[in-house]
């Protein structure tokens, strides 16, 4: 069938969570942008969630807001059961809720610990989960997409950058790497395609920190090759592509958005 190419995702629905901000939220505009019915996940910002939902429709979007915690399984599965109420069927799922709770090893309570691998690396298995199921319990649609359904599992340059100072974070994303990878490899016979995003320093509320003043941002440049912190917007029209089925052969791959922060900068002079 021919799509077209202005939107690539043209009659699909898509669950995105963790898309009242951030990447998330640059994420649930493209895929509005590119054709796609999305479920806008939150878990505390209401109001955020509303405005993406408001905008989505206001520019003849279609668009509902979702709250969950993605740590907690009935929330999970509640959130699924209303998004098919919603749209009928679900064709993609970003991954994409994470957060950061930092702090050097020795001072790092469990808690921390707990509720940073809860929220990256349990809540993306909960959701996959739960998307694996519904698109083995619903037939293959050729003319939406050559694949039966697209797990998108948002990671970090993280899950091969070690980093001090974070290691519940880090160790999250290592551990999204790996189950993206399983899973792919799991599912691919079902024609159910699972990819990772790895983002760099993508400015968002995450890393406000290292990018807000002149003197930070000077400093997270020197871990870019390319010369510029990312925007979500470049995350998102990475997203896009790989949930279209211009990447329709691309499977269990990570694929980089990062400016070059994973080609160790510091090696251009030395080694
Ligand atoms: C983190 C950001 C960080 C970036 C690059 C991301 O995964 O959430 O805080 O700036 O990696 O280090």
């Amino acid at each position: 069938m021919s799509v077209d190419p202005a939107r690539p995702l043209q009659g699909q629905k898509a669950l995105v969570t963790g898309a009242s901000s951030g990447i998330g939220a640059g994420v649930a505009r493209a895929f509005a942008a590119a054709g796609a019915a999305v479920g806008v996940n939150f878990v505390g910002r209401r109001e955020s969630a509303e405005r993406i939902v408001e905008e989505i429709r206001g520019t003849g979007g279609e668009a509902i807001a979702l709250q969950a915690d993605v740590a907690q399984e009935a929330k999970v599965q509640a959130m699924f059961e209303r998004f098919v109420e919603a749209f009928g069927r679900i064709d993609i799922l970003v991954a994409n809720a994470g957060i950061q709770q930092d702090a050097a090893v020795a001072d790092m309570t469990t808690a921390q610990w707990q509720r940073v691998i809860d929220v990256n690396l349990t809540g993306q298995f909960l959701c996959a989960r739960e998307a694996v199921r519904r698109f083995l319990g619903q037939p293959l649609e050729p003319a939406i997409s050559r694949a039966r359904g697209k797990i998108i599992c948002m990671s970090s340059v993280h899950e091969v950058i070690p980093w001090a100072g974070h290691v519940n974070y880090a160790a999250s994303k290592g551990g999204v790497m790996l189950m993206m990878k399983s899973l792919a490899q799991e599912v691919a016979q079902h024609r159910i395609r699972v990819n990772g995003i790895a983002p760099g320093a993508i400015k968002t509320a995450i890393n406000r920190a290292a990018w807000e003043t002149p003197e930070a941002e000077r400093k997270l440049l020197e871990l870019i090759p390319y010369g510029r912190v990312g925007e979500p917007d470049d995350i998102a029209r990475a997203a896009v592509w790989l949930a279209s089925d211009q990447s329709d052969y691309v499977m269990g791959t990570t694929l980089f958005v990062d400016g070059g922060m994973t080609l160790y900068p510091a090696f251009r002079e030395g080694g």
